[in-house]
């Protein structure tokens, strides 16, 4: 089982979906059939993370815990801390300092969705890396919205930019982050930037000025999903349901993987399925479990 800790970010105040968000975290909004966060947290756990800290607002915070608990539902446990003000996505290495205890980490934004054959098994090799990091890149169409990846002419990485004018490639840095266990001193490094944030590709600039930060790609058969505008939250629910309807299957969906870590058992994941008796969610949870027939040798 992996060492490596988990932090969710879902802080920020969200005024880019306002009015929706005046009164709900957007990491809270439903995609589809359940909560944004829920994919991030998958995203974690298929990594075979355990222990994980959630970062919040500190209005916010109750909403988390009524949604989330405390984790023992999904064999994981959580943290919850507090983001007084939005200042930057390496804060969350200051805040989580002492939940890290000098163990190495992957945090994923709160509002960051990925689906993709492989992605299990491109999580297993970032999780083996014991020492840097590894950030993954993945082509979009308007890179400027993002931290872009410079490449110098050998094809390796020379910087990471967050947001340039001009962007100097068309692959952007999705919000997923392995580090290793020094980033949090190399956070109290980070001076703010002239938006007054601790930028995160400043923090991932100290691992690449020592050659520590591996860049992985995340290629065209993945589905890295943005949920920043209301047109793009709409079409992420809209692609999970496409998915989910078609092939049978939930998309991000904790018990699923839980029970399969072997992380609950199948009384666990039935008392699951009851509480979410009404929903197709519910149904989906009572057909994971095997039953006896499952069992018949063929
Ligand atoms: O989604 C990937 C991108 O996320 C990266 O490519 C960028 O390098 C990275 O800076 C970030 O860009 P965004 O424009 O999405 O950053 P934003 O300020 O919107 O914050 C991303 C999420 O993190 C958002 O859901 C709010 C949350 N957040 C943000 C800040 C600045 C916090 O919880 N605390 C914060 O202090």
């Amino acid at each position: 089982m992996s060492t490596r800790k988990g932090i969710i970010l879902a802080g920020g105040s969200g005024t880019r979906l306002y009015p929706i968000t005046m009164g709900i975290s957007k990491q809270l909004l439903p995609v589809y059939d359940k909560p944004m966060i829920y994919y991030p947290l998958s995203v974690l756990m298929l990594s075979g993370i355990r222990e994980i800290a959630v970062i919040t607002t500190p209005q916010d915070q109750d909403q988390f815990r009524r949604t989330l608990g405390d984790g023992s539902q999904w064999g994981v446990s959580f943290q919850y801390i507090e983001q007084p003000r939005p200042e930057g996505l390496a804060q969350a290495y200051l805040l989580a300092e002492e939940f890290l205890a000098g163990a190495p980490s992957a945090m994923v934004l709160g509002d960051n969705i990925f689906f993709g054959h492989g992605l299990p098994e491109q999580l297993a090799a970032a999780d083996a890396r014991a020492t840097g990091g590894s950030v993954f890149g993945y082509r979009v169409a308007d890179p400027e919205r993002y931290g872009v990846v410079d490449f110098g002419p050998d094809s390796k990485v020379r910087r990471i930019v967050e947001k340039p004018a001009v962007a100097p490639s068309p692959y952007a840095v999705t919000g997923l982050y392995f580090l290793d266990g020094s980033a949090p001193v190399r956070a109290r490094a980070v001076r703010p930037s002239a938006r007054g944030e601790l930028e995160i590709v400043d923090l991932l600039g100290s691992y690449l000025r020592d050659g520590l930060l591996s860049v992985e790609q995340m290629g065209r058969g993945y589905a890295w999903l943005d949920t920043g505008t209301h047109g793009s939250l709409l079409d992420a629910g809209n692609f999970v349901r496409t998915l989910s309807e078609r092939q049978g299957m939930q998309v991000g969906c904790p018990e699923e993987i839980a029970f399969g870590q072997g992380w609950i058992d199948a009384a666990a994941l039935r008392a699951r399925a009851a509480l979410f008796s009404k929903t197709a969610y519910g149904a989906y949870l009572l057909r994971l479990i095997p039953t006896a027939a499952d069992d018949r040798s063929p």
